[in-house]
């Protein structure tokens, strides 16, 4: 896809890699609608670019995924591309583990990925063209334990977006999971030391480096899809 002038919307666009996407799909020409639940950051990212627009929000909210797609048609006049990003990561033992937390984490990191995909997948039917990337991880690869519930949380992802890119085929729609391993983000910033220690035992990417990921996957010409990338540090040891 070209994607000069194209329309991108981001989830989790405050900070990490959906921030990071926002500034290079910015420097490829992109206009943007871009959503988290910080207004503030939004808008200083948002003034940073050159063409974004901020609808700020919980994601999990029901109504939020029509009106991103609403507000990207009013403000740009069309939709082509969804980057669905916004996630949690909660892990733990069994004994200690906030159950509740775990819950709220599904709903973020799944329920609200499948609202906002249908939404945007029935929109691209509509206009027999489109984009959806979802933000998967290593973890929706293999599992490790004190990571089940994340892990579900990520398989989940990867089997949905596998199943929509054999739905999809032959409409023109494409549909990419990108699975990152450790990245350096505010995803850990409730982590102890030693859980940190664990995931960042092999070094981290950086959210600029995921970013590459997704514009290389968006670049392709309309014959090539690529259905997932999976990026790691190259010392990651899992
Ligand atoms: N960092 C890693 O090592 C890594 C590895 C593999 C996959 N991932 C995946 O990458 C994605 C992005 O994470 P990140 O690493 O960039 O972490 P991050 O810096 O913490 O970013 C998470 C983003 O999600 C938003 N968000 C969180 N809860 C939300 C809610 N209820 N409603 C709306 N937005 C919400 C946050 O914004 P607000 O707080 O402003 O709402 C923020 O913009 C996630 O899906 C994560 O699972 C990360």
């Amino acid at each position: 896809m070209d994607l000069q002038n194209k329309v991108a919307l981001i989830t989790g666009a405050s900070s990490g890699i959906g921030k990071a996407i926002a500034q290079s799909l910015d420097s490829a020409g992109m206009k943007l609608v871009l959503t988290a639940r910080s207004q503030g950051k939004l808008d200083e990212l948002a003034a940073s670019l050159q063409q974004a627009k901020v609808l700020a929000g919980a994601i999990t909210d029901p109504d939020i995924p029509q009106k991103l797609l609403d507000t990207a048609l009013d403000t740009f006049g069309q939709l082509d591309v969804v980057i669905n990003n916004a996630g949690v990561m909660t892990v733990g033992a069994i004994e200690d583990v906030d159950i509740e937390a775990i819950c709220d984490m599904v709903r973020l990191n799944v329920e609200s990925v499948y609202r906002m995909a249908y939404t945007a997948l029935r929109h691209f039917k509509t206009t027999g063209s489109g984009f959806l990337i979802n933000t998967s991880s290593i973890a929706g690869l293999k599992t490790a334990p004190q990571y089940g519930a994340y892990n579900g949380t990520k398989y989940a992802i990867e089997a949905f977006t596998d199943a929509l890119r054999m739905e999809l085929a032959g409409t023109g729609i494409k549909v990419s999971a990108i699975a990152p391993g450790t990245v350096a983000t505010g995803l850990y910033d409730h982590w102890s030391q030693e859980e940190k220690a664990y995931v960042t035992s092999g070094g981290a990417l950086q959210p600029e480096d995921i970013a590459r990921c997704v514009r290389f996957v968006l670049e392709q010409p309309d014959h090539l899809l690529i259905p997932r990338m999976l990026a790691v540090p190259i010392n990651q040891p899992v």
